[in-house]
């Protein structure tokens, strides 16, 4: 790798650095003396440089080439069985108040956690190389977008975050001399240190990490430290921890949102288009809405994708919200992505995918739990063991994924890149909830919007290491992912509203995941949501119907369109769109108390919603 690229052997000389960018060159020479890596290498972001990395990690075993004829350009990884997912447990933002840091948060003092790190990442890249990966959240250049360098010691940081990211030489012209970044430091956390007897550098492992862990934030530092793990958005570090930790407090400061949102257009027949926003937590059907392909009898419609989970919005001068994603890629959900569920997820992952934890197939290709209906009789799983359809495991982790470049969607929306963003019309909150919640509903009010988001629950899935289908709040799908006290962060959404010259988007719930006394979901969903987006479009443009209840707007049968799903019985949607009185009373009860736990930081605004749900509920029958 030495011809093509720069990588300064120690002592650091930086004289052919592609920066002079000092604050940056001084933070990889503090860094370096802590971590003690064998090399520095600055990334590029080129073909040449993935090519090589990949070269290297295929003879480490950390990645396997797939069959170039089934899935050309393409690798699959398998990580280590304890580092699989988000660990939330071990997610930490070191505010100097703890209040900052809100009860959603671990918090810990800045000092005391720097006292923690510092023991730990003393040496922690000993044997290894130390990547710098220079990137872009948004596009280059556009003033919604923001600079990151991730300092890490793993190449499947590197190719991952050169599909996720806007990544390489480009960035530094772009920095400057004197541009902000935030730090984004990582480690595996597995040291290569030489056998004090023999010398010698023990052979590593395909996937080196530790079993303790450490992902934190200093959100009043712009500084990001992950210890131990090699996984998503552990080792990403532009993804959760700066485009939504970090960055949700810095647009708390600067009057922005940052939202674990899709971002997607629907455009009718006529040519009339939308765009809207969507929070839904993990593993929750962001992807595949973003990417949804109406059914057949919607002819003419159209739905385009901007991104698939997280969206930065900001008020134009014209009052009107616009996102962008601030990423580049997928790093999507591999199991129960199908050519039936999500057609584009599966022309998007043809080519040039680094797959994560999936299973082999005995001719090189990859296989996951729906894929497809019958299972292949034989494969490798995804802890390299030979399965077969009696094993009686998953072939697939659960929260196995895929990582591709957005290029490669074809719904790409033809402004996924513009640096302006698009213009939210709708914003919609939605979790996976076996009973209660309606299909969908738009919210009567701004306020009453936020109160729905603010109170969302869902069960747990496998996006993050932990139990699963459990319900827990996750509020507007933010709980592992705002950086700040989520009373403030109620408060922050509110106050959009005070510019008057704001144009405020609709706000509605949906929940796909309603299930009948057998456990079987009610609502087809997938392309299917269509017909819940079509409505939703028609609210905006000021022409859909429904009928009035205690949350607000639903519609009713005959203001969905059913082409080509008439046999839908109407009795399965009343129970879908149904709102029980007393249920509701008991769910606005448990609003309350997790609202309270917010204390004197939450909103007046949000208990006087609690109030009116509590009255609405009561006149419910
Ligand atoms: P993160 O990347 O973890 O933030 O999640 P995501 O929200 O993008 O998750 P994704 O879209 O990949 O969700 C995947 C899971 O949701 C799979 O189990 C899908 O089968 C399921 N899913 C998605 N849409 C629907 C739907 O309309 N109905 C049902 N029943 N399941 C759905
Ligand atoms: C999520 O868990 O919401 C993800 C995957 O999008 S990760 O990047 O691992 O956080
Ligand atoms: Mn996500």
């Amino acid at each position: 790798m030495a011809q093509s690229l720069f990588t300064a052997v120690l002592p650091m000389d930086f004289s052919k650095a592609p920066t002079a960018h000092q604050e940056v060159l001084s933070w990889i020479s503090d860094v370096a003396t802590l971590c003690e890596p064998k090399a520095i290498h600055f990334c590029d972001g080129s073909e040449t440089e993935e090519l090589e990395l990949i070269e290297m990690m295929v003879r480490q075993g950390t990645l396997k080439k797939l069959n170039p004829e089934k899935r050309p350009g393409s690798y699959l990884a398998w990580s280590d069985p304890k580092d699989v997912a988000r660990v939330e447990d071990r997610t930490f933002v070191c505010t100097e108040n703890e209040v900052d840091a809100g009860p959603n948060n671990n918090w810990m003092s800045p000092d005391a956690m720097a006292e923690t790190l510092r023991p730990l990442f003393r040496g922690s890249m000993s044997g290894r190389t130390m990547y710098v990966i220079p990137f872009s959240m948004g596009p280059i250049g556009s003033p919604l977008a923001k600079i990151g360098i991730e300092i890490s010691d793993s190449p499947y940081v590197v190719v991952n975050m050169r599909r996720m990211t806007r990544m390489g030489a480009a960035v530094w012209d772009q920095l400057g001399l004197e541009g902000e970044f935030v730090k984004a430091l990582h480690t595996v956390g597995a040291p290569r240190r030489p056998d004090p007897l023999t010398g010698e550098i023990p052979a590593d492992k395909s996937w080196p990490c530790n079993s303790e862990k450490y992902i934190v934030h200093y959100p009043e530092r712009n500084e990001i430290w992950s210890f131990g793990s090699g996984y998503g958005g552990n080792a990403l570090l532009g993804k959760k921890c700066f485009a939504l930790r970090l960055a949700s407090m810095m647009g708390k400061k600067q009057g922005w949102l940052a939202e674990h949102m899709l971002i997607l257009g629907v455009e009718s027949p006529r040519g009339e288009k939308i765009y809207v926003g969507a929070a839904f937590p993990s593993a929750c059907g962001k992807t595949n809405f973003a990417m949804l392909v109406p059914p057949k009898a919607f002819d003419g419609w159209k739905v385009t994708t901007v991104g698939d989970d997280i969206a930065w919005i900001k008020p134009g001068a014209d009052g009107k919200f616009y996102a962008i994603n601030p990423e580049s890629g997928f790093f999507g959900v591999a199991p129960g992505t199908s050519l039936q569920t999500n057609p584009n997820a599966v022309k998007t992952i043809s080519k040039n995918v680094i797959f994560t934890n999936v299973a082999l197939t005995d001719d090189g290709d990859v296989w996951w739990e729906g894929l497809s209906k019958t299972p292949p009789e034989k494969l490798t799983d995804w802890q390299g063991q030979e399965w077969t359809p009696q094993s009686g495991r998953p072939a697939a982790h659960p929260n196995a994924r895929f990582t591709v470049a957005i290029e490669q969607c074809p719904s790409l929306d033809e402004k996924w890149n513009a640096p302006e963003g698009v213009p939210l019309s709708a914003l919609i909150f939605g979790g996976r909830r076996a009973g209660l919640v309606p299909l969908v509903y738009e919210a009567d009010s701004w306020a009453s919007g936020i109160y729905s988001g603010a109170t969302l629950a869902s069960e747990t899935t496998a996006a993050a290491a932990g139990a699963t289908g459990i319900v827990r709040r996750d509020p507007m799908a933010m709980l592992p992912f705002c950086g700040y006290n989520m009373g403030d962060y109620f408060a922050h959404w509110l106050s959009f509203a005070e510019n008057t010259n704001n144009k405020l988007p609709k706000i509605f719930g949906v929940n796909w995941f309603r299930k009948d006394d057998d456990g079987k979901f009610m609502w087809p969903g997938f392309g299917d949501n269509m017909r819940v987006l079509k409505w939703i479009f028609e609210r905006v443009q000021g022409r859909g119907h429904g009928a009035h209840n205690a949350l607000g707007t639903t519609p009713t049968y005959d203001d969905l369109d059913w082409s080509g799903l008439e046999s839908f019985p109407r009795a399965a949607f009343e129970t879908l769109t149904k709102i029980d009185g007393p249920a509701w009373i008991e769910e606005t009860k448990s609003h309350r108390e997790a609202l309270a736990k917010f204390g004197d930081r939450i909103p007046t605004a949000m208990l006087a919603c609690n109030e009116q749900l509590m009255i609405r509920s009561h006149q419910q029958v």
